[in-house]
């Protein structure tokens, strides 16, 4: 396959009728089933009884109640789509007499094209801006490193990408839409790209969104607005679930830390350090000979749980990588097991796919069939039950080494590669989150994964895979981590410090900086690079990050927050500005984490920068005072800018945090208001269970009015499930001649307060 190059319009073929869900295109008949959901949802899906007998899908979207009638969708007699908004204006419309065509298996909608449009979303993608006009991408989950040459990597995108989510926003004005395809097998996606590849033929500009094979499924979704879009889409693709407190937590990880010796080392110097920590990872060399599923002796010498049971004073987890791959090994009981009762991918004649990972030789469990998955949750509840904290699913891409992976058949040799690859990574993510829901059912499993698909967000969170300790990845991740949360999958992050190479002290302290509130937040690198745990960059290095770790952990409470209304209302973590402030481009190299919190790092390693702040005002969190509009700024080497939206109360845990405790149920409100009223409803459990779902959970309503210099603050427990607060301290930043909390007047104090960089005053009470 050409990632480079993808089918052209020219050679499809399109219907000549349609009439009463019939499509005829040459000799063939099609069926189409057109359906429109409330909120201004719609799905076309193909149906033929030769090309594509099945929907492949391993996991259903959730669309909301079906509508009668087409909605603002019409349909031609030659199957040409047209949406239209509550007035009759055209949004969308395809290409007359070509809207959907076929050639083979292969099949396309094209969309006419618009120059005034902007694109974005497209899920995982390294292009390293969040506008993606003139692109052509392609959907098919590779292990990046390994299936492109050796000269993509170090400062260039490479496409396609680990995680496969061909959604494309398309944007005009302030009016945003969302193309779903919800198909499989390899995709693709172009955004008006000039296919003469020279530059000559502006006229063939298209939209087009197409699949190399199986059932056409196309989801429509009208935003309006960004917010609008983006909660629809994730609720159709499925919300991610509170996760444990824990995961939002920092995590140290290294292509290196086998067992005991390393996880009581990096546990004693993480607390000496006061370095807030809750992840210790184990890469494959905690395996016995790389074999999953099995511990090596050597780096357990009195098993996991004797080792785990010396870190639980402190309280963190420790999570061990899982591989798909199971050592191709005579007398390896896993291999046995899984040999006699079929639950290997096959090859065409019918003897299970032979692959190439750490172990040498290698068999793939077909997560396709359902006996498998059941099989394989098997092994992570043990895992689970033996007091490992997570999963860390690695090479599901999956990757097979040197040996080309089309002949890796699924579902007993029924289906083709392509029909499964995508979301071989979705079925060992739900697998294995099944497992750890076996072993215990009322705790929040947390699973990370590197490649994935549509739906991943129900079972998964995402690592962006092997990055590089460059700039070019570090600006990178913010463009790679926006565009994922608003293409379904929120809890994502990448590599902080940067996977490959040889990092440095100013790529690490960077990268902390503009990544600490990032919604996964772990520090990994490759064995064979410098050493990048905190304490092997100078006292001054060292003091910065420990300085961002400890505040990621006093905003944890604020990060939980955008994690709850994930789960109900689908608003991604990170987000563009443009979520909350219509209008204007979206920026590379500025982001908001939820509503509250605007950052603009400065990643291209000078000290100065523009930042535009949308909207009115904003708080400078370094230098304590008000500001808006378009501001040259300097970043010193300790700071980064960072801004507090008007009109926001933030909760916190209280004071500095050197330790990874976090109760929710002690914290500190920052309220930011420069004048009115300013809301919020602090939602607190116990971070572990799901006890909140039968509601333990309680929900505190703070509400602040600011009026000619007094500030009321008024608070009521909306729901009290998981009981009252143990303490709550309020912190205003500006001058209030009069406080009056819940009727009483209060007497505040000034009080300094570093969030990044130097102390600024705030009073409290
Ligand atoms: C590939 C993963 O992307 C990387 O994070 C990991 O360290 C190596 N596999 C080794 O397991």
């Amino acid at each position: 396959m050409l990632f480079h190059k993808t089918p052209y319009a020219a050679n499809f073929r399109y219907p000549d009728r349609f009439k009463d869900g019939k499509i005829e295109i040459g000799n063939a008949t099609l069926y189409a089933e057109v359906q429109a959901y409330e909120g201004e949802i719609y799905h076309i899906q193909v149906v033929s009884d030769e090309l594509w007998t099945e929907d492949r899908n391993l996991v259903p979207l959730l669309p909301p109640a079906e509508i009668k009638g087409d909605g603002n969708l019409s349909v031609g007699d030659r199957f040409e789509l047209s949406l239209r908004d509550s007035k009759g204006k055209i949004l969308l419309e395809t290409i007359k007499g070509m809207g959907f065509g076929i050639c083979g298996k292969q099949s396309i909608f094209t969309f006419a094209y618009d120059k005034k449009m902007r694109f974005y979303g497209m899920g995982e993608k390294t292009f390293g801006r969040m506008e993606l006009s003139h692109i052509r991408s392609r959907f098919w989950n590779v292990d990046a490193l390994g299936d492109h040459p050796g000269q993509v990597w170090g400062e260039h995108s490479a496409d396609p990408y680990y995680v496969s989510v061909p959604y494309l926003i398309v944007r005009q004005g302030n009016t945003y839409l969302g193309l779903l395809l919800h198909n499989p097998y390899e995709t693709w996606v172009d955004t008006g790209t000039d296919p003469s590849f020279f530059g000559t033929e502006d006229q063939n500009r298209k939209i087009v969104l197409g699949a190399e094979d199986g059932m056409p499924s196309l989801w429509i979704i009208v935003g309006p607005s960004l917010a609008g879009l983006t909660r629809k889409l994730q609720k159709l693709v499925g919300v991610t679930p509170r996760p444990p407190l824990w995961s939002l937590g920092y995590h140290q990880c290294r292509w290196e830390y086998k067992g005991e010796q390393h996880l009581l080392d990096l546990d004693q110097r993480m607390t000496k350090h006061q370095i807030p920590n809750d992840g210790l990872w184990l890469d494959i060399d905690y395996m016995e000979g790389y074999r999953v599923f099995t511990y090596s002796k050597d780096a357990f010498p009195k098993g996991v749980p004797a080792t785990l049971s010396k870190l639980q004073c402190s309280g963190r987890k420790v999570v061990p990588i899982i591989d798909p791959g199971v050592k191709l090994e005579k007398g390896f009981p896993m291999y046995e097991e899984g040999l006699k009762e079929g639950h290997f991918c096959l090859a065409p004649e019918g003897h299970p796919f032979v692959g190439f990972v750490w172990p040498g030789e290698t068999v793939f469990p077909d997560f396709s069939k359902a006996s498998v998955r059941e099989w394989w949750a098997g092994y992570c509840r043990s895992f689970r039950e033996q007091g490992f904290a997570g999963a860390w699913v690695d090479m599901n891409d999956p990757s097979t080494g040197a040996v080309d992976p089309y002949a890796m058949l699924f579902n007993d040799g029924k289906w083709s590669h392509g029909a499964f690859r995508n979301q071989y990574a979705l079925g060992m993510q739900m697998a294995t989150r099944d497992g750890f829901l076996k072993a215990r059912p009322n705790e929040r499993p947390f699973v990370l994964s590197r490649s994935g698909y549509t739906g991943t967000s129900r079972f998964a969170a995402i690592w962006t895979g092997d990055n590089v300790s460059n700039r070019f990845y570090l600006k990178g991740s913010i463009t790679c981590s926006v565009s994922l949360g608003l293409s379904g999958i929120p809890f994502n992050g990448p590599d902080v410090g940067g996977f490959m190479n040889d990092t440095t002290e100013e790529i690490m302290v960077d990268w902390v900086k503009s990544g600490f509130l990032f919604p996964f937040f772990r520090n990994h690198s490759g064995g064979s690079h410098r050493r990048q745990e905190p304490w092997t960059f100078s006292k001054r290095g060292l003091g910065i990050i420990t300085h961002y770790t400890q505040l990621r952990y006093k905003l944890l409470p604020y990060l939980y927050q955008l994690f709850v209304a994930q789960e109900r209302d689908g608003d991604p973590i990170l987000r563009p500005a443009q979520y909350h402030f219509p209008g204007g481009e979206m920026a590379d190299d500025m982001f908001m984490v939820g509503p509250s919190i605007l950052q603009a790092p400065c990643n291209d390693g000078t000290s100065k920068r523009q930042v535009k702040l949308p909207g009115k005002e904003w708080f400078d969190a370094r230098w304590g005072k008000w500001v808006s509009g378009n501001l040259k700024v300097e970043c010193g080497p300790i700071d980064t800018p960072l801004y507090f939206a008007d009109k926001s109360i933030v909760p916190t845990l209280p004071g500095v945090r050197t330790d990874n405790s976090k109760d929710l149920r002690g914290v500190e409100f920052h309220i930011f208001l420069k004048d009115g009223g300013a809301e919020i409803q602090y939602t607190f459990d116990d971070g572990q269970t799901f006890d909140y779902q039968t509601g333990k959970e309680s929900v505190l309503e703070v509400r602040a009015m600011l009026r000619n210099g007094a500030l009321k603050v008024d608070t009521r427990l909306l729901n009290e499930g998981f009981g009252n607060l143990k303490s709550a301290k309020f912190f205003f930043y500006g001058d209030a001649t009069e406080i009056l909390l819940n009727g009483g007047v209060v007497k505040p104090k000034r009080e300094k307060i570093v969030w990044t960089g130097l102390p600024i005053s705030a009073l409290t009470f």
